[in-house]
């Protein structure tokens, strides 16, 4: 197969990434996706930097024996624990990362929250990206660790997550001007964020930035499927609103094909690796517009590989 008509890999501990996908789906409307979430082994941000490094590279490549063009790892903890090992590792592909929008939050604000997991605060990359930000603003970085857990539960309004980010966030409301959620699984409980942290506070994710970066390296490359023409902002995607419905009770490997009314245009495969996961193949991409499936990401339905 032509490299244009592969499929770009969007990778993410778990649900997360499927915020970034959003913003891929937009800016690259000709393009097919395989999404892989690893929520056998979610959340990575308490694990070790060598395990997130193995864990992503394991992943990463079995897509890429797969075939795909691009990878877009569409989590901050993987992209600190293991960019540069995974850009030397598939040279022939783009490897796009994506790190906390901090940059624009300090452009405008000057009393910055930032949101992501231990592990992404602690790594080196980010400590380098506040001490380049430290001049514009005052910054506090803040771990959030169970964010990610309640998000996987598919829990985005629970009255537990309420009180979760009344103890968290609580002691910064109106004492912060804005937050950046550097965790991709965080956008998925923006509202409950912001009520936590008050109405006026502004949220910033890197999900736009990280698709407009893989938009210029496929550009560069001609790459983009169907000719550039066929990239740019589209109209706001419903279809990812939401996370998946949580996981399956039984385990094993779960691939989700699906087409929805909203990503009409487009075709994704969404893979995740559950406990006890089986070693199976993610199930062949579907034929453009061949199946009806139920309409949104959120509601996908699964066929167990
Ligand atoms: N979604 C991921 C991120 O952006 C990490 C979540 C986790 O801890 O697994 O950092």
């Amino acid at each position: 197969m032509e490299r244009t008509e592969l499929p770009i890999a969007v990778f993410d501990s778990g649900l997360g990434g499927i915020s970034v996908l959003r913003a891929l789906v937009q800016r690259l409307p000709g393009e097919d996706f395989l999404y892989f979430g690893d929520s056998a082994n979610a959340p990575y941000g308490v694990r070790p930097v060598a395990e997130v490094r193995r864990l992503t590279q394991d992943v990463i490549g079995r897509l890429y024996d797969r075939g795909i063009k691009a990878a877009v790892i569409a989590c901050n903890t993987a992209t600190s624990a293991a960019i540069g090992p995974l850009r030397a590792a598939f040279p022939d592909i783009p490897v796009i990362g994506i790190e906390p929008a901090l940059k624009p939050a300090v452009a405008h604000h000057r009393r910055v929250l930032v949101l992501a997991t231990p592990l992404t605060l602690r790594e080196e990359k980010f400590v380098a990206l506040m001490h380049q930000c430290a001049g514009c603003a005052e910054i506090v970085p803040l771990p959030c660790p169970e964010l990610v857990e309640f998000v996987e539960r598919g829990e985005l309004d629970s009255p537990a997550l309420t009180a979760y980010l009344a103890r968290q966030l609580g002691p910064y409301a109106g004492r912060v001007d804005a937050a950046v959620l550097g965790c991709t699984h965080f956008p998925f409980a923006r509202r409950a964020i912001r009520a936590a942290l008050g109405g006026n506070v502004t949220l910033y994710d890197g999900s736009d930035g990280t698709a407009r970066e893989t938009l210029r390296q496929l550009v560069r490359r001609g790459w983009v499927r169907g000719g550039s023409r066929h990239a740019g902002k589209q109209p706001p995607v419903r279809a990812a609103a939401q996370p998946p419905a949580a996981r399956p009770a039984s385990g094993g490997l779960t691939a989700y094909a699906d087409r929805t009314h909203s990503l009409s245009a487009h075709r994704f495969q969404y893979v995740r690796r559950h406990a006890g996961a089986r070693r199976d193949r993610p199930r062949p991409l579907a034929g453009r517009g061949d199946h009806a499936a139920p309409a949104g990401v959120s509601r996908a339905d699964r066929a167990h590989a």
